[in-house]
């Protein structure tokens, strides 16, 4: 029998699934993965009892990390990583139930809509670009400007800033995401952090002397008077690299992939924009099919059994996303691209106490961005359809989105 990580990491797997999924399946839902240092989860029901269970958290999943690193390379990593152990995504309650409460105050019902008109003239300004080109990449071009539009706006960060973040950003999060060692990078890392972290710190100099009578940003509202001042320095910036960290790849990725399999398939595209309930449920569909992230790892606090396997404190549980997400227990026809496939649980943005916190966030505003430039360029198709998929066990997005803006487009937006 073939390992989980010969499965999952061939390059067959990243291409395409279907296939190396059912193969793992069929030896059951719980495998040793040594590449992730850990157990994982395939079934639907186990994965969502490793995100929900009390008895599975955080841990301490990033010290272990930079423990496994030689050295220099650990060295390398810091401050980045003594900030990112603070970003809530890594924090087990009562220290998560705090930090989530201050973000969710940021992330509230309303800032979609707040934010709505300065993403549309983004959106609107990155569609009148393509309209002067006959193929542009829907990532570079679109997707991933749109995306930091969305980030600059709910962090306070300058929208005239965005190719210096966007670089920081890239450098860290490419660093990070490669599963080898490499030195260079690290220290590629290292430099970007200390460049990103200077700016931010700028930043929250700025917002401190000058706060705002109706702070909105996650900046101006963590540096305002009247906010919790228990927060360190280290405490702040652990909240804005896991806001980046957690909004940046994932609705990138989302956008990006929306274009592809609705520009892959006619009938799917039509049926999608015939009105915006049909554009929703075809977003989850992407997101159930082509998760942004394609597992969700978490540490046993105690020594628990799953699926009949023991599993001792301190031990890595991960929980492969992609698979759930296919799981044929829960979903009918799973691995087909239904655009009124309801309901969806599909466990992309996670489940329980993390379960994503910018996921109303993210759905609207990439409903705004594939909804406008699909409306707009009625022709668009895939310039490159053999493009592979990205060779990371982590993310599931296109290497590049090469798209033809074809013979004829319309003015309007959606
Ligand atoms: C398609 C886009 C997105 C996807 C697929 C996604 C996915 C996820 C997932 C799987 C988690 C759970 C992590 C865990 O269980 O440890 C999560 C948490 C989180 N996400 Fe997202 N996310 C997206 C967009 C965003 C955006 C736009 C923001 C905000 C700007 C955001 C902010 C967060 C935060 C703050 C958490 C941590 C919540 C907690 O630990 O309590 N996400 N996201």
């Amino acid at each position: 029998m073939p390992t989980f990580d010969e499965v999952y990491f061939s390059s067959d797997t990243i291409r395409d699934p279907v296939a190396g999924l059912a193969q793992l399946r069929e030896h059951g839902s719980v495998h040793r993965s040594e590449v992730l240092s850990g157990w994982v989860t395939l079934g639907w029901r186990d994965c969502r009892t490793v995100l929900k269970e009390r008895r599975i958290g955080q841990g301490d999943r990033i010290g272990a990390l930079v423990a496994n690193l030689p050295p220099a390379t650990a060295a390398d990593l810091h401050p980045l990583s003594d900030h990112m152990g603070r970003a809530i995504s890594f924090l087990d309650p009562p220290e998560h139930t705090a930090q989530r409460a201050a973000a969710a105050q940021v992330l509230d019902a309303g800032l979609g809509q707040r934010i709505a008109p300065a993403l549309a003239a983004v959106i609107d300004a990155r569609c009148a670009a393509i309209a002067e080109l006959s193929e542009f990449d829907g990532i570079d071009d679109f997707a991933l400007p749109v995306t930091v539009a969305m980030l600059a706006a709910i962090l306070g960060v300058h929208y005239e800033d965005r190719e210096d973040f966007i670089g920081w950003v890239e450098r860290i999060f490419s660093y990070l995401g490669s599963p080898q060692d490499d030195p260079q990078a690290a220290a590629d890392c290292k430099e970007a952090y200390r460049e990103l972290a200077d700016y931010v710190e700028s930043l929250l100099t700025r917002a401190r002397a000058h706060p705002s009578a109706r702070p909105s940003t996650l900046i101006e509202l963590l540096t305002h008077p009247d906010a919790d001042h228990g927060r360190t320095q280290a405490d702040l910036m652990g909240m804005l690299v896991g806001m980046v960290q957690g909004g940046f790849e994932t609705t990138t990725t989302l956008i990006s992939n929306a274009i592809w399999l609705l520009c892959e398939d006619r009938d799917r595209r039509r049926q999608a924009l015939a009105d915006r309930s049909h554009l929703a449920s075809a977003l989850e569909e992407v997101l159930r099919l082509a998760p942004s992230l394609k597992l969700d790892a978490r540490q046993a606090l105690v020594d628990l059994t799953l699926d009949e396997v023991d599993i001792a404190a301190g031990d890595t549980v991960v929980a492969i996303l992609i698979a759930a997400n296919r799981d044929p227990e829960v979903f009918a026809d799973p691995d087909s691209f239904r655009v009124d496939r309801r309901p969806n649980p599909h466990l992309s943005f996670g489940f329980g106490t993390h379960f994503c916190l910018g996921a109303p966030l993210a759905r609207t505003q990439a409903a705004a961005a594939v909804g406008s430039l699909l409306t707009r360029f009625p022709n668009l198709t895939l310039a490159d359809a053999t493009v592979p998929w990205r060779a990371s066990g982590l993310l599931r997005r296109r290497e590049s989105l090469p798209l033809r803006v074809g013979a004829r487009h319309t003015n309007g937006g959606n």
